[in-house]
């Protein structure tokens, strides 16, 4: 592992994404020893004016409060230093690179050499600024090697336009391997599985495709609302919130071919890969006459490869059901007339060999009757079935994000009893009962650990976000436009009625009375 400084900067430390999701990450981080206070300095950046003390005691709040960690939470503490600025101002951002600079040179008889770490904890309008003052002001100028490294968060954007005008901004002043863009839902521990679960196991390798898939779900759901805030929100909506970016990486995640290696960059292919790409490689062996067989070789493997973002159909009107809860427009932030869904049913189809005619049904919704989010695969029918004529249902592989991490599949075994009948049961890895020792780790502290160690494998590559944008933009433009208007709902409720209908049309067969 590399060694020397680790200076860790988070702007916008003042605000809520620092103080709910990144300081209790670093600190997590530290406890577990990953920051070695030898090596690393935490450096909190903001408008306000206020002392080091006071960012610590906004800080403290948000820690683990177990008594084991009193010690450490003031060790860790101990290493932030607060500066204030403005975010297009260099005089601040001098200040900070002095400030980093001081402390690398008091260091400076540590073996190494300098790593710095910038944390957008602040609204993407602010990004282009701050990454232009941190390019003029607060590089890494070491002689001894090092890095700088910024992680910006969502939302990259509203649309194909504007995110990429936001990304041309960036890609002007950074390389693509020194942006971490954060989805935290990549962070997750279930997300991180299906990588594993889907390439480690000769179960599932000849059953992932249209032979025997029906539909897949990928759910999200909340039980609030948009407390407090409606004003970012109403912007927004639920597709931009949660479907364009963090269903959707997972619906890459669970189609994407086999990538060659665990290489990053190799994952991140899978994901986007395309036609074009595919005949380029194609083209790129070399023809000569003893190549010929090896081409012809070749060929069908490479065509086989899912063309997985790229290859997503444009979404169908009748395949889409939008809603708003009632009570939404309430808040005082929401305008009256806010045409913003809370809720969204997309059905997305990818035209490939292994998906053609599979529905992929992402649902997303606030202030519904329950809080969860999952990945539920339903295979077909049993052909020639000859228990059809006893109730039974479908088999399902369910990916439980969370709560309580799990995964379970759905069976149709034997009624134990005397009588030979049927009933839906379960295969069952509950994570709390097989891993009870084991402390499953926040999204967050994963992902800011990877952009230390320089792992972009659970990050969102620029082309990814581009796919991601050109499958969505068409059908918020309607919605932005009030071509497409949602359905009201009640607040604790499934979500809209339509959404289920959709669901049956897309061929989803609900079991009738199991629970797991
Ligand atoms: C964020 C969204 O990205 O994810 C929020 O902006 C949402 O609206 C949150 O509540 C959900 O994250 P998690 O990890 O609680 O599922």
């Amino acid at each position: 592992p590399e060694t020397g400084c680790l200076s860790i900067v988070v702007l916008g430390a003042s605000g809520d994404l620092a103080k709910k999701k990144t300081f209790p990450a670093l600190f997590n981080l530290y406890r577990q020893g990953f920051l070695p206070s030898n090596e690393v300095h935490i450096f909190g950046y903001a408008r306000s004016k206020m002392a080091d003390d006071d960012l610590r005691d906004r800080i403290r709040g948000y820690l683990s409060q177990s008594k084991e960690d009193i010690d450490d939470i003031s060790s860790f503490l101990q290493l932030i230093k607060y500066l204030s600025g403005a975010y297009d101002d260099p005089k601040g951002f001098q200040t900070l690179d002095k400030a980093i600079s001081e402390y690398e040179v008091s260091k400076s008889s540590m073996e190494g050499s300098s790593r710095r770490l910038f944390y957008l904890a602040l609204p993407p309008s602010v990004y282009p600024q701050v990454c232009k003052m941190i390019k003029n002001y607060s590089m890494n100028r070491s002689d001894h090697g090092g890095w700088t490294r910024i992680v910006v968060e969502k939302p990259f954007g509203k649309d194909l336009t504007s995110a990429e005008e936001l990304s041309s901004q960036i890609g002007e002043l950074f390389e693509e391997p020194q942006i971490f863009r954060i989805d935290h839902y990549l962070g997750k521990e279930l997300v991180q599985n299906l990588l594993v679960l889907r390439f480690a196991n000769r179960l599932f390798l000849p059953l992932w495709n249209r032979d025997h898939i029906a539909n897949v779900q990928i759910v999200f759901r909340e039980d609030f609302g948009t407390d407090g805030r409606g004003g970012y929100f109403d912007e927004y909506g639920i597709i931009r919130d949660i479907i364009q970016n963090h269903l959707l990486q997972v619906l890459c995640l669970v189609s994407m071919e086999k990538p060659i290696s665990l290489n990053p960059e190799h994952i991140r292919d899978e994901k986007v890969k395309d036609v074009l790409s595919k005949q380029e490689r194609i083209l790129k062996i070399p023809l000569s006459s003893s190549m010929v067989p090896l081409t012809c070789f070749v060929l069908p493997a490479c065509l086989s490869a899912t063309q997985v973002l790229q290859s997503v159909l444009p979404i169908k009107d009748e395949e889409v059901i939008l809603g708003q809860y009632d009570g939404y427009k309430d808040d005082p932030t929401v305008p009256d007339n806010s045409n913003t869904p809370t809720f969204a049913t997309v059905v997305l189809r990818i035209h490939n060999e292994r998906w053609e005619g599979v529905p992929f049904i992402l649902k997303a919704g606030k202030a519904l009757n329950s809080r969860k989010a999952e990945i539920r695969v339903q295979f077909k029918d049993v052909p020639g079935d000859i228990f059809k004529c006893q109730k039974q249902g479908r088999n399902e592989f369910v990916i439980r994000l969370q709560p309580s991490e799990a995964m379970y599949m759905k069976l149709t075994v034997k009624q134990p009893a005397l009588e030979m009948s049927t009933t839906q049961s379960e295969l069952d890895l509950s994570y709390k009962q097989r891993y009870q020792d084991i402390v499953i780790p926040e999204a967050y502290e994963r992902l800011i650990l990877d952009t230390i160690r320089g792992d972009q494998q659970h990050f969102v590559r620029r082309d990814e976000l581009k796919a991601a944008w050109e499958i969505f933009t068409p059908l918020l433009s309607q919605i932005d436009g009030g071509a497409l208007r949602p359905v009201m709902y009640k607040l604790g409720s499934r979500g809209p009625a339509e959404a289920d209908k959709l669901l049956e049309r897309a061929g989803y067969v609900h079991t009738e009375g199991y629970v797991w």
